[in-house]
């Protein structure tokens, strides 16, 4: 324990506290091009000391293998660390190289008995599905989630990219501890009807890709020229083409207000989406990606940085100018269904 641990957050209203930043994991194994498993591993340990106590797993980064490479880490520090994975994103038997949503009570029953094998613990501290299937009521699929809660696999639930509308059927059903959504200085859509209905229903709110998978802390620029070809982002219309140039221009401002600070402009843009925290009024737990200990270092020391409103003045029209969608296929998103 040291003085630099950053401050907590609850997660909904009877959830546990949480380092006000998690740490998302899904790069270690999954998505971003190759990762170094020490460095990775040298990660998690980092992000503990500093106060980062909440993980962000899935079964579908790597098929499984994510959740097996955090598996060590997660049982040599239970006591100190809350486990968050995902289930949803289904490969279906004919094609491997394909994802379905499933969100069918069978399903969820074999991936959550599949994810406490591969994490090796009794049971996932939040467990949230991944995507919705909209063939199937949310009640349905809630009500599974709350038989898990009874059976002690899982201690609180969580949903992800779902619309205010199915959040308040799920609220329902049992209590939803957190939303995890798309939230960023580029991606701003779930502030019109997402936060306020978790404002409102007690929700926390936890920012996945809030440095815009790294485009905003300037690490690439041209996803095809800068990525290597399996990289998740060359599928993405935002870092590809013109788009990516016309996006990069949008750092000016983000540049700006970072050198005024003697900060990063990745630390610009994680301080920004903390902000969101006070400017809706409700719990906000940023969960950045990274998979170097410098980075961690660098990421929760944003938490301590305060923008002014002249600052968040220069900063808010950026996601109204943003070329390109946040996906390939919009219905993945809540704004897509809204
Ligand atoms: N629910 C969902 O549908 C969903 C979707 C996407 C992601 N997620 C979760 O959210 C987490 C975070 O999102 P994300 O990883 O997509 O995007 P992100 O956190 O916005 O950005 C991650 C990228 O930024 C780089 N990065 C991190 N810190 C940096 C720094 N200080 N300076 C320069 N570059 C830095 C990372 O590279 P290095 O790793 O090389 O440091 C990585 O490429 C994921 O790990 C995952 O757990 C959930």
């Amino acid at each position: 324990m040291t003085d630099s641990r950053i401050p907590t957050a609850r997660l909904g209203e009877n959830g546990p506290e949480v380092g006000v930043q998690g740490l998302g994991c899904m790069g270690m194994s999954f998505a971003y091009g190759p990762a170094d498993e020490k460095e990775s591993r040298a990660t998690l340990e980092r992000a503990l000391e500093l106060g980062v106590t909440l993980y962000d797993t899935a079964d579908a980064y790597g098929e499984g293998e994510n959740e097996r490479f955090l598996s060590p880490f997660f049982r040599a520090h239970r006591d100190e660390v809350v486990i968050a994975t995902k289930f949803a994103l289904a490969v279906p038997p004919d094609d491997p190289t394909r994802r379905i949503i499933r969100n069918d009570a069978p399903y969820i029953r074999q991936s959550v008995d599949a994810s406490l094998a591969r994490l090796d613990v009794d049971v996932i501290d939040l467990y949230y599905m991944h995507r919705r299937d909209v063939n199937v009521p949310i009640e349905e699929s809630v009500g599974v989630m709350a038989d898990l809660v009874r059976e002690g696999k899982v201690k609180q639930l969580g949903l992800s990219e779902v619309t205010a509308s199915e959040l308040r059927a799920a609220q329902e059903v049992h209590p939803i501890a957190a939303v995890q959504s798309e939230w960023s200085l580029f991606s701003r859509d779930i502030e019109d009807q997402v936060v306020p209905a978790a404002r409102e229903l007690g929700v926390t709110l936890v920012a996945y890709s809030p440095l815009g998978r790294g485009f905003l802390t300037g690490s690439f620029a041209d996803a095809d020229q800068d990525l290597t070809a399996d990289d998740f982002r060359r599928q993405q219309p935002r870092f590809t083409g013109g788009n990516a140039a016309a996006n990069a221009a949008l750092l000016e401002p983000v540049r700006a207000v970072a050198a005024a600070h003697g900060a990063t402009p990745g630390q610009i843009a994680l301080a920004w989406v903390q902000q969101r925290s006070r400017a809706h009024g409700l719990p906000v737990v940023p969960i950045p990606g990274t998979r170097k200990p410098s980075r961690v270092e660098e990421n929760t020391a944003a938490v301590a940085l305060a923008l002014t409103e002249e600052e968040l003045a220069l900063l808010e029209p950026i996601a109204g100018k943003v070329a390109g969608d946040r996906y390939p296929d919009m219905r993945f998103t809540s704004a897509g269904r809204e």
